[in-house]
């Protein structure tokens, strides 16, 4: 692998080329084939801890020297991929890592739709840390909704101006929303519009990469979900040339004391550049289950099929990866069937 060298001639610091994007997508294929025996089983931590250990191991064989800045956690509630731990071979490019092993790992456990696993990559310094807050509020549409959308004002105004920049009747909008009971108010107001909801058992990665991409149904996602889902999420909202913005939302006073220790505005409205800095982000998921982003992990006779997304900011490209894999390669952890 190469890396392009930095046009600072000072340092010899390199940066992740777009090699990366393809050895990352290995450690998310890995990932979601050691998560696909726990499919339907029940129980969501066993299915979390085969797809963390899988994408651990990939992730040590990556050319790069990455620092977990969104990993599974704290050191000593996490094992593996916690945050701060350093991964990848160290011969590589310096960048900060946000990993989500299964976003929707009781997606996996009950065997429904949409479960992914998640790598998202930049330059060493630009992602940024919001760990100490568990979750944050946010927007996420297509490119119409550049100087559209903002955040702070009330969802209403936001689907109407969203519809006719898109130039269609609100009523034919979808807003894609965490189908939580905090967001029972917000989905009422969705619906008063005349727009229709999109409501999600889990996966809000997805849901904001769905509503940015050009394919799909849906044209907005909104309402509060986990920050270091957010932050992968900006990642592959730069590639997309998507709108983005999200306010940190703190739930207790422990939570609000450490963000303040930690230099965090909880007031400011950020969108995907101050959340991931700089024009050379990646992104790669590969479905665990089945969804509307990408297919599940598939097994046909000798071969394990799996299908994953590849986002660079750099190129603005979304591309494809479907791999076959000989099962006999995997056979230690694949049930026959
Ligand atoms: P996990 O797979 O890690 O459980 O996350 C699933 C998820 O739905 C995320 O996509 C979302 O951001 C977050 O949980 C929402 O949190 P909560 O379930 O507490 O509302």
């Amino acid at each position: 692998m190469t890396s392009e060298p930095s046009t600072d001639t000072g340092t010899l610091f390199l940066h992740p080329d777009r090699n990366l994007a393809m050895e990352l997508v290995r450690a998310t294929e890995a990932a979601a084939i050691r998560a696909w025996p726990f499919i339907g089983r029940g129980d969501k931590n066993a299915a979390d801890g085969a797809a963390v250990d899988a994408m651990r191991k990939f992730l040590g064989t990556v050319n790069f020297d990455g620092v977990i800045v969104i990993g599974e956690g704290e050191k000593d509630r996490a094992p593996m991929l916690f945050n701060g731990e350093t991964v990848g071979n160290r011969r590589g490019p310096a960048c900060d890592i946000a990993v989500d092993p299964i976003d929707g790992t009781s997606l996996t456990a009950a065997g429904r739709q949409n479960a992914i696993s998640v790598i998202a990559v930049s330059d060493r310094g630009t992602m940024l840390d919001a760990s100490s807050v568990f979750y944050m509020d946010k927007i996420v549409s297509g490119p119409a909704g550049h100087g559209v959308l903002d955040l702070e004002r009330p969802i209403g105004d936001n689907i109407r101006a969203l519809a006719k920049a898109l130039g269609k009747p609100v009523g034919e909008m979808t807003v894609a929303v965490l189908d939580r009971p905090r967001h029972i108010q917000l989905i009422d107001d969705i619906r008063a519009t005349g727009a229709g909801t999109r409501l999600m058992l889990d996966g809000d990665v997805a849901g904001g990469i769905n509503a940015a991409r050009y394919e799909t149904r849906i044209d907005l996602c909104v309402g509060i979900g986990g920050s270091p889902e957010g932050i992968t999420t900006a990642c592959a909202i730069k590639a997309l040339g998507g709108f983005m913005q999200a306010r940190l939302a703190p739930g207790t006073d422990d939570e609000r004391e450490k963000a303040k220790d930690a230099g965090l505005d909880l007031d400011a409205v950020m969108d995907a550049n101050q959340m991931v800095k700089g024009d050379n982000s990646f992104f790669v998921a590969t479905g665990v289950t089945d969804g509307g982003l990408v297919d599940g992990v598939r097994r046909k006779g000798p071969i394990i099929r799996t299908e994953s997304i590849v986002l660079r900011s750099r190129s603005g490209t979304i591309r494809r990866v479907i791999a076959e894999h000989l099962v006999e390669k995997w056979l230690d952890e694949v049930p026959a069937s």
